[in-house]
């Protein structure tokens, strides 16, 4: 089964090749520069640099499983009865991929460079043409992080989670409301983005595999890719399949795409409210105060959102997305100078992650208590909000209760947890 696979990706490398040079004009994926600027940093001495061979191996292997944005592939491994076209099938892909249509009447196509490309970017790094200006960035996929899900710190989302944010959008961000696209033109924007990260994912493990390699090839194309047609020997293929399986069986498959199938499975149960949360019920002013005294002890939420909850906590936090490469070198985020290097190669400056305003009244994982509750046990993937492991779940609606009053609460003054006007609480 694998043989036939490499086959199959040596035959289309190739073919790449020499389909190269008419596609010119069409747009490719960006290469990683970030991480081999990072990796380099790490491993390497000063003034030191990895072979440039490598980024020719990388593009090859990943042109060949994954194709171009113009023509996208997947490798199925197991053909037509893969588990992963449960989570990606190739039509879906190719309805968001390629050149926007100019025809509206032509069936869809090339819808994530339509609707999404000039935030998030051809590759999904999210550096777009317009993503500089924007606060916070738009999100890059490529680290495989998640903000808004139902499943838990370190699961990748469901295919609900990402259509929930697309339909939605993400308010107070410049993520905007796909609502008026047709349901299958955002399932196949959903694909997309499953596919444009577990490209990225496994972009960066190669990248990642660099340091150990001590100089040789990634994977050795010479042992099957012989000059004049001559036919690879038998100890050639054995030795190619290794290292194919290193990089691919366990780089890919096992690290990457198996995490994707099947997240439904990993959702976080929401044990039901108990009554107190309910506004009407005489104890909920109680509950609310008992949330309040969470949120300053056990929740130790002021320590981030502030005594009073309009985000002025600790604001000298980053992001993972920053957090990545700056903590990799000598970096000083205040200092451009310091990281002259990854600006090179299109960093975008690091800024701050701040945390939220509760006293405004909108979330960017939805304004439902379920998705509050979800904020509080899971924490936000890839953001210093951290998960209230520590909490029952009784304790976590609580604080739920107490962040819903916030907006009207006249705690700056007096601490009291009462709303205001119990009425507006309601959504
Ligand atoms: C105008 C800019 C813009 C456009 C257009 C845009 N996005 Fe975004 N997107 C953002 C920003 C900014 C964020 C990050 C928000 C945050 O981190 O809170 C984001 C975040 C996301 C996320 C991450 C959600 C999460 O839970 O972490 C996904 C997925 C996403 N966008 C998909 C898309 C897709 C698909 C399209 C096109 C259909 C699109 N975006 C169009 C700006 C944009
Ligand atoms: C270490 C810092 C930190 C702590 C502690 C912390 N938060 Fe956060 N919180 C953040 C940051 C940062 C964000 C913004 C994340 C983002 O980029 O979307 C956030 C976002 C939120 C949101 C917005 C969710 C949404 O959908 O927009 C809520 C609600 C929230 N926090 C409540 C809490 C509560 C309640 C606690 C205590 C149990 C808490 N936070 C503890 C840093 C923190």
């Amino acid at each position: 089964m694998f043989r036939l696979f490499f086959q199959l990706t040596i035959i289309s490398s190739a073919l790449l090749v020499t389909a190269g040079c008419e596609r010119s004009e069409s747009p490719v994926f960006r290469f990683n520069s970030v991480e081999w600027v990072k990796q380099e940093k790490t491993h390497l001495a000063d003034g030191e640099h990895f072979s440039e061979e490598y980024k020719t191996e990388i593009g090859t292997i990943m042109t060949a499983l994954f194709g171009t944005p113009d023509d996208p592939k997947f490798p199925f491994f197991l053909g037509d009865e893969d588990p992963a076209h449960d989570i990606i099938t190739i039509d879906n892909l190719r309805m968001a991929a390629g050149p926007t249509r100019v025809d509206k009447r032509e069936p869809a196509s090339g819808l994530y460079r339509e609707h999404c490309a000039h935030c998030h970017g051809i590759t999904g790094n999210g550096a777009g043409d317009t993503a500089a200006s924007l606060e916070p960035y738009p999100r890059d996929f490529r680290l495989g992080k998640f903000k808004f899900k139902s499943t838990p710190l370190r699961s990748p989302p469901t295919d609900h989670d990402l259509t929930e944010i697309l339909v939605n959008g993400i308010p107070g961000s410049a993520m905007p409301s796909f609502r008026t696209l047709p349901p299958e033109q955002i399932q196949s924007l959903v694909e997309y983005v499953k596919y444009l990260t577990m490209r990225g994912q496994f972009e960066r493990f190669l990248l990642g595999e660099l340091a150990a390699l001590d100089g040789e090839p990634l994977i050795d194309l010479s042992l099957v890719d012989k000059p004049d047609g001559e036919e690879p020997s038998d100890d050639d293929i054995e030795e190619f399949e290794d290292q194919m399986y290193t990089v691919i069986g366990e780089g890919l498959q096992e690290r990457i795409i198996d995490r994707w199938l099947r997240t439904e499975r990993k959702v976080t149960k929401i044990e039901p409210a108990p009554p107190e949360f309910d506004l009407k019920h005489d104890g909920h002013s109680q509950f609310v105060q008992q949330g309040r005294e969470l949120f300053f002890a056990k929740g130790n939420c002021m320590q981030c959102h502030g005594d009073t909850g309009v985000g002025d906590g600790q604001l000298n936090n980053f992001d993972d997305w920053t957090n990545d490469w700056i903590k990799s070198a000598e970096v000083d985020p205040e200092d451009p100078a310091t990281y002259s290097d990854f600006s090179a190669v299109g960093a975008l400056p690091p800024r701050p992650v701040k945390p939220r305003n509760l006293t405004r009244h909108y979330y960017r994982g939805g304004d439902h208590p379920n998705d509050l509750y979800l904020r509080l046990r899971n924490g936000i993937e890839g953001t210093p909000m951290p998960a209230s492991t520590a909490m029952t779940s009784d304790e976590i609606w609580a604080v739920v209760a107490y962040v819903r009053a916030m907006p009207y609460l006249d705690s700056n003054k007096n601490g009291a947890a009462k709303p205001v006007n119990e009425k507006q609480v309601m959504r």
